[in-house]
Formats: structure tokens, C-alpha cells, sequence
């Protein structure tokens, strides 16, 4: 089927809650828009996309999302500048990727248009509920999910691909500090790690509890076969500037190859900013630390934008990183979210306008 925003169906509710949501006080992901998009996959195609008030989904205790964990999900953000104007940023590889899960997942792929199509018309439907304020933003959830039916352990017949939206201010309140994981892994070789699969985030729920027990906010993953080098955080990619050099980790069928981590990789480019992309040893980022040499660590995601590490544990010691003006991080910061909310010149041709 060709989709267009034309034959997108809008149901629209009767009444909008908007006005219940205070817009100067948004936590991260915990109101939602008044309407969301379905589109279902059934007799081996995915059916025109509908733009439906945000609402409960009945399912069958059969379906293979509760038993098989067969789910995969995106994020990303929609912004709006000064004029009302509504922009995402580099739509097409959360489209991608969320592709690249679901050959993993043996989900069925949802075509370009009926990502893009989908979600423009759901923006233009809520296009309200886009805060304009410093640091806040419409954070966008695509998934997709088994709804077919069966206990037999194998791939579902039927799936939903559904977008909901949640007004959103930041992730983390506060400053972050995380523990170097040696025990726990978070993927391994030839398994899932690269994919946004839901069980990736429900296997780190434990360990990174045990974490927030002892004072961190998250962990940062270690490879899962020697633990010596420093992978990823739960929810965002790492950088580490020793001297002043950033440096990050390469990708692998072990980490997600986040948009944020890249664009920072070709943003440093454009600026001059030494950065380099190889493996990062636990044992050089303590040592790091130690000789002082270590001078910021942050981590990159939609949802943490760019977020400074404070300090991180690794054995039982702790290690406080020094508060530095003119940090790289704010400066990649600072042109990066330029770019998303249409305050600078975007050369890259990352925005995209709704
Ligand atoms: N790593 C993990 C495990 C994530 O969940 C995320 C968030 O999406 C990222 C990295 C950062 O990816 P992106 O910058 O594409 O949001
Ligand atoms: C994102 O940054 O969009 C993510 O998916 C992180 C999420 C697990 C909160």
C-alpha cells in the first residue's frame, strides 16, 4: 500500500488534556499526547497507519510480547523554535535502525513512508502538546510489538508498530555518576546488544539497581569477555576526553550505534576537537583519573542529549572527575541542540522539517 498523509486516518478526542500538563515542570516520559498511531501487521502486511486518541491496548495473554519479549522501540525528539516551526533530527536513521532491530527480532520491517508519513501526521495532530521551553522537547516512541497469539515459542503472526509521544524536560536530575560494571553484561558476542530490543533494558534493570543502591544513577557497561573495556551506558553512548582527546568506543554487534554518538564524532570533526574511536580500557581511564589527565567523561543519547559524568566507581573506589569551565561537553552541547531547535545553521543537513 502507498501511504500518504492523505490516507492516514484522524480520529481525534473530544476533549484534549493539555491543559492539565504544567509545561514549566516536565519530568522525562511520564504524560502523553492526546493521540498516538497504530498500525497493524496482519495476513503477512502492515495495514494504513491511524492516528487514534492515546488510549489502552487489549491483548490476548497469549500474545508473544509477554512470553517471547519479541519488542523493539526507538527515540527521538521533536522540537519547535520561536516561529512554531516543528523540526526532528536525522528522522531517518531512528526509521532505519528501528529496521536493523527488527530483522534481529524477526519482526516484520515497517516501510520508510509509513514511519515518516505516521509520524508527521501524529505531529501535526498534537502539534500543541511540542513544549517551546529551554531544554524541553516532545519525546517520540515508535515501537513495535508481537500481538499474535500462541504459546509456541516462535515468531508472531500478527504485530502493532505504534507511536506515542510524552512532552519531556530532561533525563537526568542532577549529576551523573556511574559504576564501572565487572559482573553483569549487558550484551555479548552475536547477541542482541546492537538492537533497541526491550529485554536489553529489562537484563540491566537488576545490576543497575544494585547501582543506584550504592549511590550511582547508572552503569556502564564492560565487554562481556574480559570486562576491560568500557562499552556503553544504559541509555547512552560514552565519551571520555583524556587531555584533550575524546575518545569513544567502537561500535559492534555489542552497542547501539546511537545518532547522537555520531553526530558528536562529525561535530568535533567540524570544530577541530581531537576524537578518536577505538577501545577504551577501564585500567587507562582509572589511571586517567589518578594522574589527572581524565578531564571529562559524558555520556550521548536522544533522551540524555549530552550528559557530564560527575565521577564514577569502579572496585570499591570513587572517582571525582574536576568541574572545568568551557567543557567539551557543553560546547557539543550547545551546537548541537542549536541545530535541533533551529537556533543556528544547520550545515550538516540534519534538521528535518515537519
Ligand atoms: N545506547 C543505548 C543502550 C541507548 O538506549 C541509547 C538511546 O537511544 C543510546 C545508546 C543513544 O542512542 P541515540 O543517540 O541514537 O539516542
Ligand atoms: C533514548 O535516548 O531515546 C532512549 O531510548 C533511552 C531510553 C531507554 C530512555
Amino acid at each position: 500500500m502507498n501511504i500518504t498523509e492523505q490516507n492516514i486516518t484522524i480520529e481525534k478526542v473530544k476533549q484534549s488534556k493539555i491543559n492539565q500538563v504544567d509545561f514549566d515542570n516536565l519530568s522525562f516520559g511520564s504524560v502523553f499526547t492526546d493521540h498516538m498511531l497504530v498500525c497493524d501487521y496482519k495476513d503477512g502486511a502492515w495495514e494504513a497507519p491511524k492516528v487514534v486518541p492515546y488510549q489502552p491496548i487489549t491483548l490476548d495473554p497469549s500474545s508473544k510480547i509477554f512470553h517471547y519479549g519479541q519488542s523493539i522501540f526507538e527515540g527521538m525528539k521533536a522540537y519547535k523554535d520561536k516561529e512554531d516551526t516543528i523540526w526532528l533530527f536525522r528522522p531517518l536513521e531512528n526509521q532505519k535502525r528501528l529496521n536493523i532491530s527488527a530483522k534481529r527480532m524477526a519482526i516484520p520491517e515497517i516501510p520508510e513512508e509509513y514511519f515518516m508519513e505516521g509520524l508527521k501526521t501524529l505531529l501535526k495532530v498534537d502539534k500543541e502538546w511540542i513544549p517551546q521551553n529551554e531544554g524541553s522537547s516532545l519525546y517520540i516512541r515508535p515501537f513495535i510489538f508481537a500481538s499474535g497469539e500462541g504459546f509456541h515459542a516462535s515468531p508472531a503472526n500478527e504485530y502493532k508498530f505504534i507511536i506515542a509521544c510524552a512532552p519531556s524536560g530532561a533525563y537526568f536530575s542532577g549529576k551523573v555518576k556511574v559504576l564501572i560494571e565487572e559482573k553483569y553484561s549487558r550484551s555479548a558476542n552475536g547477541g542482541v546488544g546492537y538492537a533497541k530490543a526491550g529485554g536489553n533494558y529489562a537484563g540491566q534493570f537488576y545490576p543497575t539497581q544494585l547501582a543506584v543502591d550504592r549511590g550511582y544513577n547508572q552503569v556502564i557497561w564492560t565487554d562481556d569477555n574480559t570486562h576491560e573495556y568500557i562499552e556503553e551506558a544504559g541509555a547512552m553512548n560514552i565519551f571520555v576526553r583524556i587531555n584533550d582527546t575524546l575518545i569513544t568506543g567502537p561500535t559492534s554487534d555489542r552497542i547501539l550505534d546511537g545518532i547522537t554518538r555520531k553526530s558528536i564524532l562529525e561535530i568535533a570533526k567540524d570544530e577541530g576537537i581531537k576524537a578518536e574511536v577505538r577501545k577504551i580500557t577501564v585500567s587507562e581511564v582509572v589511571a586517567a583519573a589518578k594522574d589527572g589527565s581524565l578531564k571529562e567523561m559524558f555520556g550521548a543519547g536522544t533522551a540524555a542529549v549530552i550528559s557530564p559524568i560527575a565521577g564514577f566507581g569502579f572496585r570499591n573506589t570513587d572517582y571525582d572527575l574536576p568541574e572545568i569551565e568551557d567543557s567539551i561537553a557543553e560546547r557539543l552541547k550547545k551546537r548541537i541542540t542549536d541545530i535541533q531547535y533551529n537556533r543556528a545553521e544547520d550545515t550538516f543537513g540534519w534538521r528535518y522539517k515537519v
